[in-house]
């Protein structure tokens, strides 16, 4: 089977009539894609904030005459740059599990393997973390996990009790348990990611126990009780900066945090306000990323 594929670009305030026009002549699906690789952030759950050039793909089926839409399009004035109109033809394929052929088995550190769940790990007798990242955040490809992936491999030791905030896919959480912690508390405010760190602590034989999944409002009332040797938090920096009292109360006395999903640009900032909780190291930097680390002080 196959599909003639429509893409066009447009400014994300246009969008609507012009994804109506697109549903009028027979439109199947519509998907809004990055025009100019700008970042933008979910900062709340379920939101979907928009860039501000959008490419709308929109698939058809093979035999629908396009001809009179085209037309349209040619004319619309919400499309400023009529040669981003293009029509072609697309092949049919298992489009949900088409990303998989992309994710590979990378290392971290000397010890650590991240591994997709679905092939033979290259260094069997590595720690390799088997994962299959399904809806939540964190497959190892993104500079800020694979920072924290690094940091952790490095400086985590034997007996750690460490706590994973804003887990994703349980990536660090399982790497923690993998590369020796005894206790992992996994928090993050999106319960798919709570879902997701449980299906990967099993595939990765977890003993039961050693890692606990919450939702931010189900962490026990008593902070003294869950402070831990590490606390791991790869989210973005607003949160971060909200947040950092509540982390840092979370965290023994010459206890370690690892920070990063912020920016290179926003390393200032947190690093003087983390310094009021933590003596903290210089920013580590990979791509436009940054990652803070600390020991806290008392
Ligand atoms: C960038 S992902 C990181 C996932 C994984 N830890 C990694 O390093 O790849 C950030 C995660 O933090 C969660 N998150 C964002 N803000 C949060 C908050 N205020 N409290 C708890 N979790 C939060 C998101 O739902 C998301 O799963």
């Amino acid at each position: 089977m196959a599909w003639q594929q429509l893409r066009v670009q447009v400014r994300s305030d246009q969008i609507e009539p012009l994804e109506q026009l697109l549903l009028d002549y027979g439109g199947l699906s519509i998907s809004y894609l990055d025009a100019e690789d700008q970042p933008v952030f979910q900062s709340v759950p379920g939101s979907t904030p928009l860039w501000d050039l959008v490419d709308l793909v929109c698939l058809f089926e093979k035999e629908k005459n396009l001809d009179g839409l085209l037309f349209l399009l040619q004319q619309h004035p919400a499309i400023e740059d009529k040669e981003s109109l293009t029509l072609e033809t697309l092949e049919d394929q298992a489009w949900e599990r088409s990303w998989m052929s992309d994710f590979k088995a990378m290392q971290f550190g000397e010890r650590l393997w991240v591994c997709p769940s679905w092939q033979e790990p290259p260094e069997p007798s590595a720690v390799n973390l088997m994962l299959d990242p399904g809806l939540a955040f964190g497959s190892g490809s993104h500079a800020t996990t694979s920072m924290c992936l690094q940091w952790l491999e490095k400086n985590i030791r034997n007996d750690n009790t460490v706590i994973d905030y804003g887990c994703g896919s349980g990536i660090l959480a399982i790497a923690a348990a993998l590369l020796g912690a005894t206790r992992v508390i996994a928090v993050d405010n999106d319960p798919q990611a709570i879902t997701a760190t449980i299906e990967n602590a099993k595939r990765n034989n977890i003993r039961k126990g050693v890692i606990e999944t919450y939702l931010p409002d189900q962490l026990p009332d008593d902070r003294a009780a869950l402070r831990s040797d590490i606390l791991i938090a790869n989210i973005l920096a607003e949160p971060l900066m909200q947040l950092a009292e509540d982390l840092s109360h979370l965290v023994k006395p010459k206890g370690h945090i690892a920070l990063s999903g912020l920016l290179a640009e926003q390393a200032d900032e947190l690093l003087e306000h983390y310094g009021s909780w933590f003596e903290m190291d210089e920013a580590v930097l990979s791509e436009e990323w940054a990652r803070l680390s600390g020991i806290r002080l008392n």
